[in-house]
């Protein structure tokens, strides 16, 4: 692999899977890193990677739904894998507006495929790997795990849109021979998380002295990964995956929502010496998320067996670092939520 083209870049994931790369794995080759630029996007996340690398990481503002753009992409840069992180993440969002989850993540989807399958016609060679979520498999009773071959059951439009990428991916394995792999993953946690996610918002919510917003009864269970242990299992599925092979990729960190506040509450209050109570009575149980699914949780034996990828960080560490990030970081999250790098986009790309 010497030509990687990376969607959705600017995001919480992208934006830490590039990083990775740069500063954790021994590539030389090159990257780009095609983002629409959404409300979730910072592009700021890669300036220093853009500064250190100038000849090895590109950007390049496009919409992975224009099939034109990503030819020309795939065809100027001699791009030989792609990894597709660009969607509409937030199931709240897709609750309140499905449309663009439709449009990213399933036609986004099937618009990757189409310009592989017609780039392998022509005799080239490409591969691709789909990021997804163990949402797909719908909620779980208790102690029922979710297996990589288990039915998809998908009940937000979110996990739906997800759903149907994966099925359009499988399909092209099956019919086309697109050499291709999926990996479903629980729960991220970790720095440049847009804090409309559970974890940044409460920290955020915390920092401010406003109200933690725990949805319904706050026993619904989610199972956490630390980003940067994600990043290392797309990394070994991408060099030594099986094509035509899928891969779930879990924390084994199973927490009740409420329980997961209550120590971000401690931890949190221990770094900004505050006492844990008053952090704590923030704590509000406001109305339940439509639809709301119970629990999710993965069977991880095949990723373990097959690449000994197992994770590396403890979840109380990953908390740790993650609250210090947002800490240390408190411009990151005033842009972020005043919209200020819309800014930066029109100054460097709108307008030039
Ligand atoms: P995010 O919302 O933080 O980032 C998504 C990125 O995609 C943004 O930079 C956005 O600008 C870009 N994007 C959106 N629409 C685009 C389009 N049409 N063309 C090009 N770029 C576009 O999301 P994330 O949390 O980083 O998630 C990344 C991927 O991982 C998603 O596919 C998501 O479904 C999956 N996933 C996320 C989690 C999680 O916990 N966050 C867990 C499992 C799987
Ligand atoms: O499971 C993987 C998925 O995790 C990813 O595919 C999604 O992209 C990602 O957004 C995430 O989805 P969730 O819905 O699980 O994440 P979120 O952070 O929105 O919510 C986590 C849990 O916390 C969920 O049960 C809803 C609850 N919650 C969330 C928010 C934002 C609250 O109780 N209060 C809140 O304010």
């Amino acid at each position: 692999m010497h030509s990687l083209l990376v969607t959705g870049g600017c995001g919480f994931i992208g934006t830490n899977f590039i990083r990775y790369i740069f500063t954790k794995t021994d590539y030389n080759g090159i990257v780009i890193n095609l983002d629409k630029l959404t409300y979730a996007a910072n592009p700021e996340n890669l300036s220093d990677i853009a500064e250190m690398f100038p000849t090895r990481y590109f950007l390049e503002v496009g919409d992975i739904c224009d099939i034109k753009k990503v030819s020309k992409i795939v065809e100027d840069y001699n791009v030989d894998a792609i990894v597709n992180f660009a969607a509409e993440s937030h199931v709240d969002r897709s609750i309140y507006g499905p449309k663009d989850f439709l449009q990213t993540n399933v036609v986004g989807t099937f618009v990757l495929l189409e310009t592989i399958r017609l780039y392998l016609e022509r005799g080239k060679s490409i591969r691709f790997h789909q990021i997804s979520t163990d949402e797909v498999f719908g909620s779980l009773a208790p102690q029922v795990q979710s297996y990589e071959n288990s039915p998809y059951l998908p009940r937000s439009p979110y996990s739906a849109s997800k759903a149907s990428a994966d099925h359009f991916v499988n399909a092209y394995i099956n019919t086309y021979q697109i050499p291709a792999t999926i990996s479903i993953c629980s729960n991220n946690y970790g720095p440049y998380q847009f804090p409309e996610k559970l974890i940044p918002l409460m920290i955020l919510n915390m920092l401010e002295g406003k109200e933690l917003p725990v949805y319904g009864d706050g026993l619904n269970v989610r199972d956490w990964l630390y980003v940067e242990d994600h990043c290392e299992a797309i990394w070994l599925i991408l060099h030594q995956g099986r094509l035509g092979e899928t891969y779930n990729i879990g924390g084994e960190n199973e927490w009740e929502n409420i329980k997961l506040v209550n120590l971000l509450c401690e931890l949190v209050a221990k770094k900004i010496n505050k006492k844990t109570d008053e952090l704590k009575k923030l704590i509000k149980f406001v109305s339940d998320r439509p639809g709301h699914d119970k629990r999710y949780a993965l069977n991880c034996d095949k990723i373990k067996r097959e690449l000994n990828w197992k994770p590396k960080v403890d979840f109380i560490e990953g908390l740790n670092l993650t609250i210090d990030w947002y800490l240390q970081n408190s411009l990151w999250l005033h842009k972020v939520k005043s919209g200020e790098y819309i800014k930066w986009i029109e100054k460097n790309y709108l307008f030039r």
